[in-house]
């Protein structure tokens, strides 16, 4: 029988942690700087990805080299990909990897590109039944200033909310589908064959984030109005939701270096780009990955 130690010794000294994420705003955001996307991730760093990622709600890696295909096997690493219902100006599908850019067919710069969607506050494929759960944007080309991403904090806007709001969310749905996100945002319309393929879906306005089980606002370009009320009373509630909930102090601004890989979570921000440059003069190039997620509740 072995005899039971009793002298443990000195502690072995605690390793270091996997990566350091240090806080970009008190709203949302870290930076990740060290890393190598592009290489397999060990089953402990990608735990310590996701981590900082529901604490963060949005992370921004510094200085990756990311073939598509990289991106691609990163972005796995959360979940399955996901397909557009949008097409490309020959007609064509979106590949896995997509642009995200002010470039026309031609690839001058310019400040009517063929989508602008991303100029206004929403969160990712909201029209779906199963929405988004994370985004990925890697920095290929970027303006020499502005051309900003800003995130919205939906926990923080609807911890804001006054009681009464609250009890009045209770229970309320929203209509949204990629015929309203057209519409809203003054987009080519949506085509029928769009419209059969992403029919309206209605989601709950507060949602609890399957993770964590905070609340937050789920809204955005994509609603058209919420179920049960009349059009234009359900209309008018959303957008002073939305006004509310966009305020600077609910707002990270990210202003993008070349290289940087962001990931953020869908089910608790709201985002858009802004046109705070020079659109036509200077190309602004992403390389954009979508992860799957779960239906709102
Ligand atoms: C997106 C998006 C914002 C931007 O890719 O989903 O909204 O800054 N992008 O281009
Ligand atoms: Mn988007």
């Amino acid at each position: 029988m072995q005899t039971p130690r009793t002298d443990a010794g000195p502690a072995a000294p605690s390793a270091p942690p996997l990566l350091a994420a240090s806080r970009l705003s008190p709203v949302a955001g870290a930076e990740i700087v060290g890393l190598d996307l592009s290489r397999p991730l060990s089953p402990e760093l990608k735990d310590a990805i996701l981590e900082a990622f529901i604490e963060h709600h949005v992370l921004v890696f510094r200085d990756q080299d990311l073939s598509p295909e990289a991106q691609t096997q990163f972005t796995l690493n959360f979940g399955p990909l996901e397909q557009h219902v949008g097409r490309l100006s020959d007609g064509s599908r979106y590949p896995d990897v997509h642009r995200v850019t002010n470039l026309d067919d031609a690839g001058r710069p310019t400040k009517t590109p063929h989508t602008h969607g991303n100029y206004f506050w929403h969160t990712d494929k909201s029209y779906h039944d199963i929405p988004s759960l994370a985004t990925l944007l890697h920095a290929v080309q970027i303006p020499p200033s502005g051309g900003d991403t800003q995130f919205a904090n939906m926990h923080l806007a609807y911890d804001a909310l006054s009681e009464a709001q609250k009890r009045d969310l209770e229970g309320l749905r929203a209509i949204h589908s990629w015929e309203a996100s057209r519409r809203n945002t003054g987009n080519k319309p949506a085509t029928e064959e769009q419209k059969r393929e992403r029919p309206p879906v209605s989601h709950p306005v507060v949602r609890t984030h399957p993770v964590t089980g905070r609340k937050s606002l789920y809204l955005g370009m994509h609603t058209s109005h919420i179920e049960g009320m009349p059009q234009a009373e359900g209309k008018a509630l959303l957008d002073s939701l939305l006004e509310q909930a966009t305020r600077p102090e609910f707002v990270y601004t990210h202003q993008w270096r070349r290289g940087d890989l962001v990931m953020w979570d869908n089910r608790s921000l709201l985002h858009r780009a802004l046109a705070n440059y020079e659109m036509d003069q200077h190309p602004r190039v992403l390389h954009r990955t979508v992860v799957r997620g779960t239906k709102p509740v």
